[in-house]
């Protein structure tokens, strides 16, 4: 007998449909997958038979005959164990132990536990956007998942919790009631931020570049000695960030579904990515990729922030890495099996000391490193990285006045609101623009059409060219930079005194 059913697999962020095909014949008993399983997919074998058979009706080894489990397309790769409950209800269905009407507009993913019960499974909301383009009229997924895939309309969700429910329903017995449709803005509300701008004493420099960056999505920098709160601007940073528009969230959740990190009891992220890998993460990590590819930090930092701590102790290659997603904002992995390509729209936000001992520049102390050692120790990273970061920011060590407990600072709440008039501006500035959200986004076209520079700009930029040796793209990104700053105070037109301001951003000539 012969049985086939829907599944899906998911190929970067992108679900595509499966047939699982079964064929029952006679012999001795058999049960093999071709149609290039992983491991997790041919051990679907062992659990797809013990929950069968803890399901209540007759199993593979109780049958006694051959069976043969074909997933096609045959030259994709399959992986994960969500073909369980497609593999267990095509059996069913060859063995007849069950009947589906209309086979062809139904869609099964799940992955089984030994007694039957089904467990959430990676890539939800790529699968049912997959779907309801294929037209698929009903989706059948582990009752977990199920908020996360009610989230597309036009499609029935059936939210199953085991194979002897999903076998009573399908027999006709007591039938599972449909997933409600979930509406994306009654998931979409602010959460509190966990860290506030107001706690941090001084710094206003930096706290006024941090905000540029969040306005306009420019990439940042911060040097400075120990214990000048570097690490607590860039961990209170996404207390400042305005929250994601529903297409943004859409689309940040469906990265994280493939990556298997959204919250059991959150299906949409609300909340700008804030990713901070460590300085020993390796070059896949940071990028993705993997025989089976996946999205690496700088995709899960998508519409969201990427906070690198410790910039020049990351090794050399993986910084480098960024360079071209830097510039691109995606990232193409590209395997023997073909190439993928990720979004990567992320701001960088980097912090390090001036030199090991991280006192050099300190007027008051004097920096112990041996000169080769500072000079190796900033080489780590390139200019061509410098180049693309965008706010080069000093964190000094704080005086006592300043850290005075009666000094009270700006709450982030406050900033935000700023931050947010920024990107209402933007907004309408981008309205007919395609995927474009922030300044810093622009392309050349888009430079020349919402950045007019007047005649006293002009000479202030020529004088900067020549003195900071800017190169070609610092003098374009220096140009979007007084666009955020302009959109700040709510400008039209650029003045020079944003430029002045932009300018100030830029590193010293020493440090390229
Ligand atoms: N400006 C500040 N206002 C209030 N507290 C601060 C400030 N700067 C530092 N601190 C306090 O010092 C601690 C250490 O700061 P932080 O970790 O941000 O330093 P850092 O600049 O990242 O140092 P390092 O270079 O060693 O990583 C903070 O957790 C905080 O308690
Ligand atoms: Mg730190």
């Amino acid at each position: 007998m012969l049985a086939k059913v829907y599944s899906a697999a998911i190929v970067g962020l992108k679900a595509q449909p499966v047939e699982v095909e079964i064929d029952l014949s006679g012999g001795l008993y058999a049960f093999h997958i071709v149609g290039l399983p992983d491991t997790a997919v041919n051990e679907s074998k062992e659990r797809v038979s013990s929950a069968i058979k803890n399901s209540g009706v007759s199993s593979p080894q109780h049958s006694r005959r051959r069976l043969i489990v074909n997933l096609a397309p045959a030259d994709l790769k399959k992986e994960g164990p969500a073909y369980d409950l497609p593999i267990a209800v095509a059996f069913l269905l060859a063995s007849s132990q069950i009947n589906i009407d209309n086979p062809e507009d139904k869609l099964f993913v799940g992955e089984l536990s030994l007694e039957g019960r089904l467990r959430r499974v990676n890539g939800i909301l790529p699968i049912a956007l997959m779907a309801k383009e294929e037209k698929f009229q009903t989706l059948f997924v582990p009752k977990e998942n199920a908020t996360e895939a009610a989230l597309i309309k036009g499609l029935e969700v059936i939210p199953v919790e085991s194979l002897r429910q999903l076998i009573s329903h399908l027999k006709g017995g007591e039938l599972i009631p449909s997933s409600q449709p979930a509406e994306i803005s009654q998931f979409h509300q602010e959460t509190a931020p966990l860290a506030n701008m107001a706690y941090i004493k001084g710094q206003e420099q930096a706290k006024r570049a941090l905000e540029i960056a969040a306005a306009g999505g420019h990439n940042v920098l911060m040097h400075g000695p120990p214990g000048a709160g570097k690490t607590l601007l860039a961990r209170s940073f996404p207390s400042v960030l305005p929250p994601l528009t529903i297409e943004e969230a859409l689309e940040v959740t469906r990265i994280f579904s493939v990556a298997g990190r959204l919250p059991n009891n959150q299906p949409l992220v609300t909340t700008c990515p804030f990713r901070t890998p460590h300085h020993t993460a390796s070059a896949i990590s940071l990028i993705g990729g993997g025989s089976y590819p996946r999205p690496g930090e700088i995709t899960l930092a998508h519409r969201g922030v990427l906070f690198l701590d410790e910039f020049p102790e990351f090794s050399r290659q993986v910084l480098e890495s960024l360079r071209q997603p830097l510039e691109d904002g995606v990232i193409t992995v590209s395997r023997a099996s073909g190439s993928l390509t990720f979004p990567a729209k992320f701001i960088l936000i980097g912090a390090m000391n001036p030199c090991p001992c991280g006192k050099l520049g300190d007027p008051e102390q004097q920096c112990t490193c041996p000169p080769a050692q500072v000079s190796k120790y900033q080489r780590k990273i390139s200019g061509p990285l410098l180049d693309r970061i965008d706010l080069h920011i000093e964190v000094p060590r704080l005086t006592y006045d300043k850290l005075s407990p009666q000094k009270i600072a700006e709450s982030s709440d406050s900033i935000r609101k700023r931050i947010q008039k920024a990107r209402e501006v933007q907004g309408k500035r981008f309205l007919t623009e395609k995927n474009i959200i922030t300044n810093s986004e622009m392309d050349l076209a888009q430079i020349k059409k919402h950045c007019r520079i007047d005649l006293a700009s002009q000479s202030l930029l020529r004088s900067a060219m020549t003195q900071l040796h800017l190169s070609a793209r610092s003098y374009y990104r220096l140009i979007k930079i007084a666009r955020t700053i302009a959109d700040l105070a709510n400008e039209k037109d650029i003045q020079s005194t944003h430029f002045a301001e932009a300018i100030q951003y830029r590193p010293k000539q020493e440090e390229v």
